[in-house]
């Protein structure tokens, strides 16, 4: 019987499905939810030691739906990270392992370009019991004005040196949080593997625009009739989200094996989750499909993911993990695969020709049939 459990990075899980880091792992009370209804590991809401200098405003999210309006295919948010206090966000790290010794907790952490800030919110949380470390290099709004999240995702050179300072610090597993706004993820993320972090997720939200209110001429989500840009998310972002996956993968398995990639990027059934995996990712994280659809969801998400792997005859993760990685190549080398395969089906036409071998049943003939009877013959 085909199994969704697996250990990544040391880390057991039931299943592959990890809340992203968001709205859905806020306080102690959805992470409880978050584990109640089954998913593989919660990744909290990223922590910094200061909280009081994050101000978050309302609205902070724009939806962009479908044209019959049924479906909401685009997110974006201009919500910053925890506005808790860092003390309590340790209180609740330390009573959610007490009440779900077995269910993983990730801390996710942000900094401003400081070593003893870093070494510090590492030591605590570790020794709050957290079972592992992500680090966001990624948040597109609001913190790269203070050099935090994207603005060192995108500096490979500042990502390197936070990631050393983290790593000697941490005694549990560390993955990097990738930008997609960047034009070459595999900078970043060669960086921080080669800074001897275990994995690498991506994506976090893309840098966007959601729209402009033609009734009022502003741009949303409007905040006293002001917007900044935002964090475009959910399914409309997955395309994109696989493509940088595939390209994170493809650097781990030629040059870091044996690290881990968290793939995410409007992942909302099973079959999207397979299609990460197969490019590669171990495991996969959601965050605005809970949003959507709540932390039930988890449960069809898995029984997609089994059916697909049943009907494919597949045991474990391990068994399609990356299988689809190889059919990816350049362009010209599509051109030449194309000219080939051409090039032979032209000869094998010419020969059957030559040879008067039929090709269709139409084409026996009373007057030749020795012939073409014998044009069949392979001997
Ligand atoms: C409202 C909202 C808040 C988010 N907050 C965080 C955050 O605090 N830290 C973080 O690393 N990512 C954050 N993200 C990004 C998500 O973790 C995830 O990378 C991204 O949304 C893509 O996945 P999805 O399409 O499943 O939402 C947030 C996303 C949303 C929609």
């Amino acid at each position: 019987m085909a199994t969704l459990a697996t250990v990544v990075d040391g880390l057991k899980l039931p299943n592959p499905f990890i809340i992203a880091s968001g709205p859905p792992g806020t306080n102690l009370n959805v992470i409880s939810k978050a584990f109640k209804e089954g998913w593989g590991g919660v990744i909290a809401k990223t922590v910094s030691l200061d909280a009081s200098k994050v101000v978050n405003v309302t609205p902070r999210y724009g939806k962009l739906h479908s044209a019959d309006k049924k479906e909401v295919i685009g997110w974006e948010n201009i919500e910053l990270i925890s506005d808790r206090p860092f003390s309590i966000w340790l209180d609740e790290f330390k009573r959610c392992k007490d009440l779900h010794p077995e269910g993983i907790l990730i801390a996710s952490i942000m900094e401003e370009y400081e070593r003893d800030a870093w070494i510090e919110i590492v030591e605590r949380c570790q020794d709050a019991g957290v079972d592992a470390f992500e680090l966001n290099f990624s948040c597109p709004h609001g913190l790269p004005e203070r050099k935090m999240g994207a603005a060192m995702g995108q500096d490979p050179d500042v990502l390197a040196e936070v990631c050393t300072w983290v790593n000697a610090a941490s005694k549990l597993p560390v993955w990097a949080k990738m930008t997609p706004n960047i034009t070459h993820i595999e900078d970043p993320t060669r960086a921080a593997l080669a800074a001897g972090c275990q994995g690498v997720t991506a994506i976090n939200t893309i840098r966007s625009v959601i729209g402009v209110n033609l009734d009022t001429l502003r741009p949303e989500p409007s905040v006293e009739g002001y917007t900044t840009p935002g964090g475009y998310s959910s399914k409309a972002v997955r395309p994109i989200a696989l493509r940088m996956c595939m390209e994170i993968a493809s650097l781990i398995r030629d040059h870091y094996p044996g690290r881990t990639l968290s793939g995410m990027g409007g992942i909302e059934t099973g079959s999207d989750a397979a299609q990460f995996i197969l490019l590669g990712s171990d495991t996969v994280q959601v965050c605005t499909g809970v949003m959507k659809f709540g932390y039930e969801h988890v449960n069809s998400m898995c029984e997609e993911l089994l059916a697909f792997m049943e009907g494919k005859g597949f045991e474990t993760l391990a068994d399609f993990k990356g299988i689809s990685l190889p059919y990816f190549t350049t362009h010209a080398d599509l051109v030449v695969r194309q000219k080939a395969r051409k090039a032979a089906q032209a000869a094998e036409k010419a020969a059957a020709e030559q040879k008067k071998m039929i090709l269709a049943d139409a084409e026996w003939s009373g007057d030749n049939f020795v012939q073409q009877s014998d044009a069949l013959a392979g001997n």
